[in-house]
């Protein structure tokens, strides 16, 4: 019996990185997933290979920043599964260029990552709750980011977006809790998705590498399996949480490195 056996989930953004981690996982351990992405190419091809695999999964549109896509995505699923128990929010965008310090940013970057990060998550749970307490309960989980929790010299909006998206998290998970719907968040750090792997040349991998807790970088899958844990009944004692999930970057004091290098010059001496 599979760890999600029975259950039936929605992922947005599952054609890549994280949100395609999680959708092979839920699939592999039971779960009948929609993939809905705005690539719907990538969907149906991850879809396809979940049958391969004898899973149960089916891929669809999605455009995270329109309300009416959201709810078809949820009707698509209850019509194609009978129902929705869990529901990955996982769409978040980013834009290194518009999204600077304050006094800099373009004010319509702000607006567009609030709606797509923030927004989407607030509209998938509107959509997806009703069916939840029809079926007697269900997850939510969000992705939030270690930007939320922390400050940066840039990107503004997508910190505050993902600030709001935790505590999104709290009120979705307290409102809702007494019917059986949990609400969790995951907060990755850097994670090497696609798409970081061929943006990120080796010296920032290196400044990342230097501060991490440990000696490797972050994974898809590693927020797949928590988002796993987070859909299965094995968390069931747990809601309005957002797991951070990122390599023990953010745990010690910033100045860590720093004494670390006076000491090894009075050692020198
Ligand atoms: N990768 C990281 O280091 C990292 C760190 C912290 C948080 N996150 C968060 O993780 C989530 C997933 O990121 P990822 O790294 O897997 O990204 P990714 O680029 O690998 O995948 C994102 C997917 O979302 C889809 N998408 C984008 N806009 C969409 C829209 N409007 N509607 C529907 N689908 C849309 C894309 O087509 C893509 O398939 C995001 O919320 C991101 O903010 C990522």
């Amino acid at each position: 019996m599979g760890r999600v056996q029975g259950k039936v989930a929605l992922v947005t953004g599952a054609a890549s990185g994280i949100g395609l981690s999680t959708a092979h996982l839920l699939a592999k351990e039971g779960a009948k997933v929609v993939l809905a992405d705005f690539n719907v190419e990538g969907a149906n091809e991850a879809a396809q290979q979940i049958r391969d695999a004898g899973g149960d999964a089916v891929g669809m549109f999605l455009d995270a920043s329109v309300e009416s896509s959201i709810k078809e995505a949820v009707d698509f699923t209850v019509k194609q599964y009978g129902t929705i128990t869990v529901l990955f929010n996982n769409v978040g965008l980013t834009n290194l260029k518009k999204d600077l310090d304050v006094v800099n940013m373009d004010l319509e970057e702000w607006d567009k990552l609030m709606n797509v990060n923030v927004k989407s998550v607030l509209l998938g749970s509107r959509f997806a709750i009703p069916h939840m307490i029809e079926a007697g309960g269900g997850s939510i989980i969000n992705t939030a980011s270690m930007a939320g929790f922390e400050a940066d010299a840039v990107r503004s909006a997508y910190g505050a977006s993902k600030a709001a998206v935790v505590n999104l998290t709290r009120y979705i998970a307290t409102q809702y809790g007494k019917d059986n719907i949990r609400c969790n968040g995951v907060a990755p750090g850097l994670i090497l998705t696609p798409a970081a792997k061929n943006n990120l040349p080796p010296a920032i991998l290196d400044i990342f590498s230097k501060y991490n807790a440990l000696p490797y970088h972050g994974e898809a899958d590693d927020i797949g399996y928590t988002v796993l844990f987070l859909a299965s009944d094995e968390s069931k004692f747990i809601t309005g949480q957002t797991i951070q999930v990122e390599g023990g970057h953010y745990i010690a004091n910033p100045t860590v490195p720093d004494f670390r290098a006076l000491q090894a010059q009075a050692n020198k001496a």
